[in-house]
């Protein structure tokens, strides 16, 4: 949508996040409702915008009215060419991830965040294709009943094949005969494997809560085969829910998609209640989250504005890298392949390759701290 030529007083002066985040009494009394508490309002409270005047069909010329049939017309006026002003792009920084990076093994990350299309599939198949671009051996783990990521690598599964689903399940009925490796396939990208989805996993959410320790299934599980891994990446549903705990208490890290829009905040505060939550209770070595901005589109003020407003607040939980909105991610979804081999020159193959530098670069950093403090701080809690 084109910006307003008038520029209007940004929503966003009174830092919408800080209201949102903080006591919504601490509000000024003339303020604005607070827009996060309903989210069935409709996007728009503003008044319409005054409909464009319609504009009549001019009434022909005399001479063109009156011309004879038989009169040659004039070749129509050529369509000025508008031009186009294209934003420049900044030069893609070349990286090659050295040996060092290669020692570490079995770093469990999940793409996170309970709302639904703020492109937590996209990141996690595309993400995972960049890591094995480097040449790092990637687990990508469907764990939403959905199971997009499974299609997003072209993987089709059968009902009477075996899934994460399995995963759950067995951890209730024990299987002897199977290893844990056999429900891992290949893919067609060379070094990315899939622990695909079902859908019937969409029972199990409410189902395992019933057994002993049902928050360990996962990480129990990965306890097994992440050291075959450099990298495990869980693409998590869009709900807070038996799942979601499991992928969690089974994590390193979380990578958290955000929409650059207004509505992508609401559910923020839960989320960040249960991650601490589980720091708390399940998995104390848990860090905070990567906010990764997504869908984002330079020209939109409302974008821009949104992603000022995101690092003003969470600061250095923000990556840097920025996932803009290119249709190619949406095509090579359909296709069953990741960007990164579909079009390896789309912008969004450009975006994952950057989120996989940055997400290799801060992992050394993250995980330099010295574990065994946490963990003992935890213990004697
Ligand atoms: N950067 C992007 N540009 C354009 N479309 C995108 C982008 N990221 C995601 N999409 C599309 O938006 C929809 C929702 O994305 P998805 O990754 O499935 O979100 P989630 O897993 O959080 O529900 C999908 O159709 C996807 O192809
Ligand atoms: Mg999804």
């Amino acid at each position: 949508m084109p910006d307003t030529p008038e520029p209007k007083p940004s929503i966003f002066e009174n830092d919408i996040l800080k209201k949102f985040f903080g006591s919504p009494a601490s509000a000024p009394k003339n303020s604005p409702a607070p827009m996060f508490t309903n989210p069935n309002l409709p996007r728009t409270q503003a008044t319409p915008a005054p409909a464009p005047a319609i504009s009549q069909p001019a009434a022909p010329p005399p001479e063109v009215a009156a011309a004879p049939v038989a009169r040659k017309r004039s070749k129509p006026a050529k369509k000025e060419k508008i031009a186009k002003v294209r934003p420049p792009v900044e030069p893609e920084i070349p990286f090659v991830a050295d040996e060092h990076f290669f020692q570490r093994r079995g770093r469990v990350f999940s793409v996170i965040n309970q709302k639904g299309g703020c492109g937590k599939t996209t990141t996690a198949i595309n993400l995972s294709a960049a890591l094995a671009q480097q040449g790092f051996e990637v687990l990508l783990i469907d764990i939403d009943a959905q199971a997009n990521s499974t299609l997003g690598y072209g993987v089709r599964v059968a009902p009477e094949e075996r899934t994460v689903y399995h995963v759950f399940r067995e951890s209730i009925f024990v299987d002897q005969n199977r290893t844990p490796f056999d429900l891992i396939r290949k893919t067609a990208v060379p070094h990315v494997s899939l622990l695909p989805s079902s859908k019937f996993l969409a029972g199990l959410a409410v189902e395992i809560p019933a057994s002993k320790d049902w928050e360990y299934i996962l990480r129990n599980y990965l306890a097994a085969v992440k050291d075959s891994f450099h990298y495990v990446i869980i693409d998590c549903p869009p709900a807070l829910n038996a799942l979601t705990v499991n992928a969690l208490t089974a994590s390193d890290e979380m990578i958290i998609p955000l929409q650059t829009h207004y509505f992508s905040i609401e559910g923020m505060k839960e989320l960040f209640l249960t991650i601490r939550s589980i720091q708390e209770k399940l998995n104390p070595l848990l860090k905070n989250g990567l906010i990764l901005p997504t869908l984002f589109d330079k020209r939109a003020r409302v974008n821009r504005e949104m992603l000022e407003s995101i690092r003003n607040y969470f600061k250095d939980q923000v990556l840097e890298s920025i996932i803009h909105m290119n249709v190619k991610l949406v095509e090579s979804a359909m296709h069953g392949e990741p960007v990164l081999t579909y079009d390896p020159t789309a912008r969004g193959a450009r975006d994952y390759r950057s989120l996989a530098r940055e997400v290799i670069l801060k992992d050394d950093q993250l995980f330099n701290v010295k574990a065994e403090n946490v963990l003992a701080k935890f213990i004697l809690q």
